[in-house]
């Protein structure tokens, strides 16, 4: 398809001058009243039909043969023959210039998505611009480590700089708007969608919401090189019970609240315009047709004023769900809800028209739910020059990647978490050593990006052997063994491994879990290195050699035998396009880890759900064995790695905190500090975090909770003093009234280097 010439600057609404809908501000709620009466006065030239078309999402139709060449990452129909997708995309635009679409998603060339824009804005009969939307996770060209593990650098400006990047790449590819970024809290390990999040902490998945957005949506939205952000999945889609994915999450509105909406109110409050509902229930109700959930909620009390689209038909499930009677009842919850676009179905396409007539949906309703998304589409900047990001001349992947890479390689380098490092094994010696690298990550590109594998086309990530190969110097022997498939045994491999093992000084042992074993719909019953990749580790260790793991997960994993004896761990994610050389980097010392768990490695698989910051029991204790206290038989109540652990190749040495006063006046602060000192003798970046624990509430209090954290180099010998200011604010939590407060009484606070280290000192609250 010849890409088409189409003139710019086209002003979209029919009489009105050009520049006088104004893109909204950063806080998403400047909407001016001209802009408003604009779209009024659009709205009313409307027809029922397309007003419902507005509300309508379908992914964009190719002329081609499942054009990903690839199973798709969402069932969209992509396998039908030729002929038949030629007929559907023909058909698509017929659709577009009838205005019975109002965004679309997964634009696969840029030829298509103008042809698709060009059918709306200069052959509908109201020219309005269609949206269009992307999966834009973590990288577009350039892949950025997987969110989970970018979380684990503690450093929420790196995420920001990382979503730049992305948007930059996707926006001159065609793409408005990211379905990102992931704000779901994920407490439980089995949940294969914690790969896609900031993990167990509030305190981390906020500040790591509020930087994407930012980074998405740069200086403005409507830049050309900027991306909507669409914070997702409202609301507690992490809360699924057993982490099983698109389950209930059986909780509270107090631990809604508590736990699940700040990440989103901080990527409200940064810019972001759109959100997505998720598909589970909150206490049995389905959240895309949860009105006090999409509209008291996220309106009234978060303030919410962009527009709300589904999550790939979470309107129409509403009829599996057994809470809707048909396709025609859901359309009608869904919308009286609050949700305002149907992502897929196309059933608010073919059922609102009808609604509205027969009075079960109000005109009223649609008319909002229309205005939301033209604000979003005006904040994008699209009724000001809906091609401005198919223009194709940024829509380089060459120059995007020759420009990302160092970014994707400091964000690799800092993704990585150094869980132990016995007898200071690493950083080796580039020469002078025999290396054998084992197990079936060693080698290969293949599970190197994570589940959004199947989107990312660009190319190809850096390999682990291929890493290691550039890092070492001569005079140093690498060799690469397989020694197991992911979840099978390979023929002989144990053997070859043990060979390799044998003749090696050092084992660098490359297992873990493979791209698809984490993601949507990939909970994991067992959170544990599949059975083969284990008793390979076994058969290596044997060989008394001492061995590095190197951990390839979407999740915190229960590690036990000799992959918990080996003598050092580095946890490695998916890094993306950066993989091999960040993780020799590190190995080599050319680089030093300094990141920190997102999520906390339990014991055992069956401690699950495990996160640091559980209430204090009635029974608390640190023992394995005391009788009538709460722990599993024969193990205690604590993580094998905490949240918040990871080594430097430092030796840093906490001092106990002080508090510069034992009493807070009710609007006063106190201050907390401790001295770091690194007694190694390599440089290190350490991250010193703030816990506190209140001793006494009328809500039962967490154990620990992070309040602040900060990273600090310190080279070796070097000492520095660490500060934090606390006010009443930080000690606040919310009652089963749903009221934020705090109250007077005593308060221990670490300044630790993890969730379970450190000493304390107290304060007290003083009442006002
Ligand atoms: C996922 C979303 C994603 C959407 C569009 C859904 O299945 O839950 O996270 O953004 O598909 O691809």
């Amino acid at each position: 398809m010849n890409p088409i010439d189409i003139e710019r600057r086209i002003i979209v609404l029919a009489g009105l001058a050009a520049g006088t809908l104004t893109a909204l501000g950063k806080s998403g709620a400047a909407e001016t009243t001209a802009s408003r009466n604009e779209h009024a006065a659009l709205i009313a030239r409307m027809t029922l039909q397309e007003k419902a078309g507005q509300l309508n999402l379908e992914g964009i139709q190719s002329p081609t043969e499942d054009p990903w060449g690839v199973k798709a990452v969402n069932p969209v129909e992509r396998k039908a023959n030729l002929a038949a997708a030629i007929a559907n995309h023909k058909a698509q635009l017929v659709r577009i210039r009838a205005g019975k679409v109002g965004m679309v998603m997964s634009p696969l060339t840029l030829d298509l998505m103008r042809l698709a824009q060009h059918a709306a804005v200069k052959e509908s009969r109201l020219g309005i611009p269609l949206l269009c939307a992307g999966d834009i996770i973590h990288g577009f060209h350039t892949v950025f480590p997987v969110p989970v593990g970018e979380a684990a650098s503690f450093e929420p400006d790196l995420a920001r700089r990382t979503a730049r990047a992305s948007a930059i790449e996707a926006s001159a590819a065609g793409h408005d708007m990211t379905y990102a970024p992931m704000v779901d809290i994920a407490r439980d390990q089995r949940w294969g969608r914690v790969v896609e999040a900031a993990g167990e902490d509030v305190l981390l998945g906020t500040l790591f919401a509020a930087a994407r957005v930012e980074g998405f949506q740069g200086t403005s939205p409507s830049n050309a090189d900027s991306l909507l952000a669409c914070p997702k999945h409202f609301a507690a889609y992490g809360a699924a019970e057993a982490g099983l994915d698109y389950a209930g999450a059986p909780i509270t509105e107090r631990i809604l609240h508590s736990v699940y909406l700040p990440p989103f109110a901080a990527a409200y409050k940064a810019g972001a315009m759109m959100t997505m509902v998720s598909f589970n229930t909150i206490d049995g109700v389905p959240n895309t047709g949860n009105h006090r959930l999409l509209t008291g909620i996220l309106r009234d009390e978060l303030g919410f004023q962009g527009a709300v689209v589904s999550d790939f038909e979470s309107e129409k499930e509403l009829v599996k769900h057994g809470f809707a009677v048909d396709e025609r009842d859901a359309a009608r919850l869904a919308i009286l809800a609050g949700c305002d676009v149907s992502m897929i179905s196309g059933i608010f396409l073919h059922y609102l028209p009808e609604l509205v007539r027969a009075k079960l949906v109000p005109m009223e309703v649609l008319d909002r739910a229309v205005a939301r998304l033209l604000k979003v589409k005006e904040a994008a900047g699209l009724f000001d020059d809906p091609f401005r990001r198919l223009d194709g001349n940024r829509n380089s992947e060459a120059l995007h990647i020759k420009a990302h890479r160092p970014l994707a390689r400091e964000a690799a380098i800092k993704s990585i978490v150094l869980l132990k490092n016995e007898g200071g094994l690493l950083p080796l010696a580039k020469s002078g050593q025999r290396i054998a690298l084992i197990g079936p990550f060693g080698t290969g590109d293949l599970h190197l990006n994570g589940p959004w594998q199947p989107i990312f086309t660009g190319v190809k990530p850096t390999a682990l052997d291929v890493g290691i190969k550039a890092a070492l110097h001569d005079g140093a022997s690498l060799t690469v063994v397989a020694g197991s498939d992911i979840e099978k045994p390979l023929p002989g491999g144990i053997e070859s491994a043990v060979a390799a093992a044998t003749n090696a000084d050092i084992v660098l042992l490359a297992i873990g879990e493979s791209n698809d074993m984490s993601g949507e719909s990939s909970s994991r019953p067992e959170i544990i290195v599949p059975a083969a990749q284990q008793a390979l580790a076994e058969a290596v260790a044997a060989t008394g050699k001492p061995v590095i793991v190197i951990l390839k997960n979407g999740r915190a994993l229960a590690l036990t035998g000799a992959v918990r004896n080996a003598q050092a761990i580095l946890v490695t994610w998916f890094l993306g396009t950066e993989s091999g050389s960040a993780i020799a980097d590190l190995l080599f010392g050319d680089a030093a880890p300094s990141g920190r768990l997102p999520m906390s490695f339990p014991i055992v698989p069956g401690q699950v759900p495990y996160y640091y910051c559980h209430e204090s029991s009635g029974r608390p204790t640190d023992s394995a064995t005391e009788p009538f206290t709460s722990h599993f038989i024969g193990i205690p109540n604590q993580a094998l790695y905490p949240f918040g652990h990871g080594l430097t190749y430092g030796e840093i040495k906490y001092s106990t905190p002080s508090v510069d006063k034992i009493q807070m006046q009710w609007d006063g602060k106190v201050t907390v500090s401790t001295t770091l000192t690194n007694h190694g003798k390599r440089d290190a970046e350490e991250t010193a975090q703030l816990y506190i624990h209140d001793r006494v509430a009328s809500i039962v209090q967490p154990v620990r909770l992070l309040k602040a954290f900060r990273k600090v180099s310190l080279s070796s010998g070097q000492a520095e003093t660490v500060q934090f200011d606390l006010g009443r604010h930080d000690l606040e939590f919310i009652t089963t009234d749903l009221a934020r407060i705090a109250e007077p009484g005593m308060f221990d606070v670490w300044i630790s280097s993890s969730a379970t280290t450190g000493t304390k000192a107290s304060f007290e609250l003083l009442a006002g």
